[in-house]
């Protein structure tokens, strides 16, 4: 969580720290700042509790070529100007990415409180590095400091006497950084600097990188010289912009179609799924006794649709993780387990650490991740990217639709490796698959109706879920989508399940939403449905049927294209992610940027 820049170089430094913020600022948007060399040599800060445009507001500055830049996600201290970065203690300006657990010993040890005035850890952090700098040698304070820290951190600090210099280490957060023409550049992703830079390299964990207008230079906390390796992005700036929508979710929501097909087609070899470009070896599957998914939020319950689909199909045991349970618990893992996490940003940290752990057990683990060399992806045995795109929104949308497209692809090519599906039955699947972005296509038509039926919802205080079997995963993506932008209740329930409890929550008006597309347990369903609406619950309905007029059964029934039953869940989230998003901008709110949350989860 928090967005984090700098830029040192031939253009205006406060310009490029403050759009590179705009673009970052779906990590965190509690606060913003930014610190930079005045020609003088002093260094000067602006920040403000609130978003860029209140930063932008205050800042009237325009001689300066070197400054680091935050938007901040609010761990430790409430959110004030005095606890927005970046943190400036003696000669010491920095902006941090991550929590430093062990602050308050750190305070105690360095006698630091008298330095201090806000509640932050980053602050403890910028008092240690100026006690530990002489005025004259930066990269010994942070040699020194470094490793006293514990947590995760990214830092970009700036050291009076050293204009146009910029410092930065990590641990765990990510930072990447570039050097072109204009300068150099370093940020928590590329999208603060794609425009200038398509090479870029990730800064090396307990690496100390030094960049000036010159280049960049990289070193490890024993002084040994580290050469950078340079990663190419194949998206442009263009991905990471609205491009006429008028947010990013409504953008990802109308791109599912083109990711789909983009993740899965260099993936279908003669019409069956073929990792060979990916370098996953066909004995990742073969052996496999039992699989566990682990995950959060939208990734997971991506990986609840996986869970399904392979135990329907194969037969064998699946099980589905919360990363931030499993890192706690005692995962039964075996070498002959299969191991797959998900993640879109590759970088949260739970899932991240349950990796770490699933890899002292078994040496077959699987990534499913979105962004390009990300922490994840680095340290998995074997990758599976997905090519969403940038994905900005902090709602995840497309995201979890290719996420899901590649559960389909493992799980056809599990059932062909472990002999329990034939090359026809692969064959048809596959070309179900295929056909899964044509059937979002006209999904995606239907946004006016849905758009019309959330009205319905805007006043709502409560709302439920239902489904059976690979729908109620789905209910529990969708009602996850419709709390965490429009901030009504939502709660996910398998159908079957409502009656022995929840059910005394429905009363007149409470919007339910049911899913009814898995035909072996359709009339269950059915009957689930017609209980709640004999309580007065105001049934919206996603099912195959062409028409059902029956009000005991619905109130709106959305009728979606007929499809092998594995393959509806595809249009059924799409309608989903339209109803959380139309409730969202019908009640007035910004569903890019929901309250208390930030894109890339980097603290436990
Ligand atoms: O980057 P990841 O896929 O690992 O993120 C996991 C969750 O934080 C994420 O899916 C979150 O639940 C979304 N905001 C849901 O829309």
């Amino acid at each position: 969580m928090c967005g984090i820049i700098g830029f040192t170089g031939k253009l205006e430094a406060q310009d490029i720290l403050l759009d590179g913020l705009e673009k970052l600022e779906y990590r965190g948007y509690d606060s913003a700042g930014i610190a930079y060399f005045k020609e003088n040599g002093k260094i000067s800060i602006r920040k403000t509790a609130g978003k860029v445009k209140d930063l932008r507001a205050i800042c009237d500055d325009n001689d300066s070529l070197c400054g680091i830049g935050h938007t901040r996600w609010a761990t430790h201290g409430g959110v004030t100007n005095a606890n927005a970065h970046p943190h400036k203690c003696g000669n010491v300006a920095l902006i941090h990415n991550g929590i430093i657990e062990n602050y308050h010993e750190l305070v105690s040890s360095y006698d630091l409180e008298k330095d201090l005035i806000s509640e932050t850890d980053t602050e403890v952090a910028a008092a240690l590095f100026n006690k530990l700098y002489d005025g004259e040698h930066p990269l010994d304070a942070i040699q020194k400091a470094v490793p006293l820290f514990k947590g995760s951190f990214a830092f970009c600090i700036m050291f009076k006497n050293n204009p146009g210099v910029i410092y930065a280490v990590r641990n765990v957060s990510p930072m990447v950084a570039a050097t072109c023409e204009d300068g150099s550049f370093i940020a928590s992703d590329l999208t603060a600097f794609i425009q200038y830079s398509k090479k870029y390299f990730i800064v090396p964990e307990y690496t100390i990188l030094t960049m000036t207008s010159e280049g960049i230079s990289l070193q490890a906390l024993d002084g040994t010289r580290v050469e950078p390796e340079f990663l190419e992005v194949n998206w442009d700036i263009t991905a990471a912009q609205k491009d006429g929508y008028p947010t990013f979710m409504l953008k990802e929501i109308n791109e599912q179609p083109a990711a789909i097909t983009r993740t899965i087609t260099p993936r279908i070899q003669n019409g069956l799924p073929d990792f060979s470009e990916d370098n996953i070896p066909k004995s990742l599957f073969e052996n496999c006794r039992d699989i566990t998914i682990v995950a959060c939020g939208t990734a997971m319950y991506a990986g609840m649709v996986g869970k399904s689909l392979i135990q329907d199909m194969l037969g064998i045991p699946v099980t589905v993780a919360i990363a931030s349970e499993f890192r706690y618990e005692k995962p039964v893992i075996t070498e002959e387990s299969l191991v797959i996490v998900v993640s879109q940003s590759g970088e949260t940290i739970d899932t991240l650490e349950a990796l770490r752990l699933a890899k002292t057990k078994t040496e077959k683990t699987l990534a499913i991740v979105n962004v390009k060399g990300s922490s994840i992806a680095r340290e998995s045995n074997y990758v599976l990217y997905t090519h969403a795109g940038p994905e900005i929104a902090v709602a995840s949308t497309k995201a979890y639709t290719v996420q899901t497209a590649a559960f389909y692809l493992i799980a056809c090519k599990l059932g062909l490796v472990q002999h329990k599906l034939t090359e026809t039955e692969a064959h048809e699947f596959i070309q179900n698959l295929q056909n899964v972005s044509g059937h979002i296509s006209e999904i995606l038509k239907l946004s006016d109706d849905v758009e019309r039926l959330t009205k319905r919802m805007l006043n709502a205080s409560n709302t439920f879920f239902i489904g059976r079997g690979i729908d109620y995963t789905l209910s529990m993506e969708g009602a996850l989508k419709l709390k965490e932008i429009s901030y009504i209740h939502a709660e996910a329930y398998a159908a079957g399940e409502l009656k022995h409890g929840t059910i005394a929550l429905i009363s007149e008006g409470v919007p339910v939403i049911a899913l009814a597309t898995q035909s072996h347990v359709y009339s269950k369903v059915i009957s689930n449905i017609r209980e709640v609406k004999a309580r007065g619950a105001y049934v919206i309905l996603l099912s195959m049927d062409e028409e059902i007029t029956d009000t005991s059964i619905c109130d709106i029934h959305i009728s979606l294209p007929k499809v092998p039953d594995n393959f509806a869940i595809f249009e059924s989230v799409v309608v989903l992610q339209m109803i959380a998003y139309y409730t969202s901008v019908g009640k007035g709110l910004n569903p890019d940027q929901p309250r208390n949350l930030a894109k890339s989860v980097t603290v436990e």
